[in-house]
């Protein structure tokens, strides 16, 4: 595996696989677990060259965020890239990514679909998503990339993305991978004590406890929204939202949805957990 850290070389290096090579992107922040490695499997069961990116993108982190603390593991996940035969990873700085500072950056904004549910709590955050990625695509000019549907919206967002700026990008999405108890993994999870690990996989349940309700022909969404938000706060968590949208275009159900997806964002302690699940009866 090749370690690339500047834009230049990544370009003189995606060169000698020649013009017909089929390039995979799996973008991440790093500190890699089972879910970003699935998204690692299905690109290098897809395509001939897998461009994995390690880079914590300021943009997407809020000022009371945790930019600082995030999880940074570069040696553990460097090795098991390399166990699963990755091509290139590439890892810039960020003063390569941003040379001008992130003020004075040119950014792509998807709006809409950008401001509602993660987008109202975490103002801004989408609109660093999607600058990096629209970056990343620009410097790696994959044919395909893969994106975890942990990240329901992000991933909604970046298709929005792709099809208005034209890029020729296929963007693939992969189920969510959990835990032996339902937690859907992420980075995050090692935030949690002990005891609220333990509770965590509840968001999960009650998530499902909402697609079960429709599914058996409840349209009242707002209640089962409000009921599960309350069992939410009285089992500990904080929560942020829950809410039954139309899959695609995030908006509330109307008669043109074709598929549902109920979504759910909660704190535990210091942890943003984020989970969504398909419902099956639209
Ligand atoms: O999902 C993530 O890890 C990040 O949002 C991404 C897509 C790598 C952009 O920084």
């Amino acid at each position: 595996m090749k370690v690339v850290e500047s834009p230049h070389e990544l370009r003189e290096t995606l060169k000698r696989y020649g013009p017909n090579a089929k390039i995979g992107m799996v973008p991440t922040m790093g500190n890699l677990h089972q879910g970003h490695l699935e998204l690692v499997r299905r690109a290098k069961n897809d395509c001939d060259v897998v461009v994995t990116t390690i880079f914590v993108n300021p943009l997407q982190f809020g000022t009371n965020e945790d930019l600082d603390s995030y999880p940074q593991t570069f040696d553990a996940d460097h090795n098991v890239l390399e166990t699963l035969e990755v091509e290139i990873l590439f890892c810039p700085a960020a003063e390569t990514m941003y040379p001008q500072g992130q003020n004075l950056q040119t950014k792509t904004i998807v709006p809409d679909i950008g401001n509602t549910l993660c987008g109202e709590s975490r103002p801004g955050h989408f609109d660093g998503v999607t600058t990096v990625v629209t970056k990343l695509f620009n410097l790696v000019q994959p044919d395909k990339a893969y994106f975890g549907e942990k990240d329901w919206q992000q991933l909604a967002i970046i298709r929005k993305l792709v099809l208005d700026l034209n890029f020729p990008i296929d963007t693939v999405g992969v189920p969510t991978v959990r835990a032996h108890d339902n937690l859907a993994l992420s980075s995050r999870n090692q935030y949690l004590s002990e005891t609220e690990r333990r509770l965590a996989p509840q968001l999960y349940q009650q998530l499902c406890s909402v697609r079960d309700s429709v599914q058996t022909g409840n349209t009242d969404y707002s209640s089962e929204e409000t009921k599960t938000m309350n069992t939410l706060s009285t089992l500990g968590f904080r929560p942020d939202y829950v809410a039954v949208r139309d899959a695609d275009t995030l908006n509330h159900p109307n008669d043109k949805s074709n598929t549902l997806r109920v979504f759910g964002a909660a704190y535990l302690g210091r942890a943003r957990l984020i989970d969504n699940i398909p419902i099956g009866c639209a």
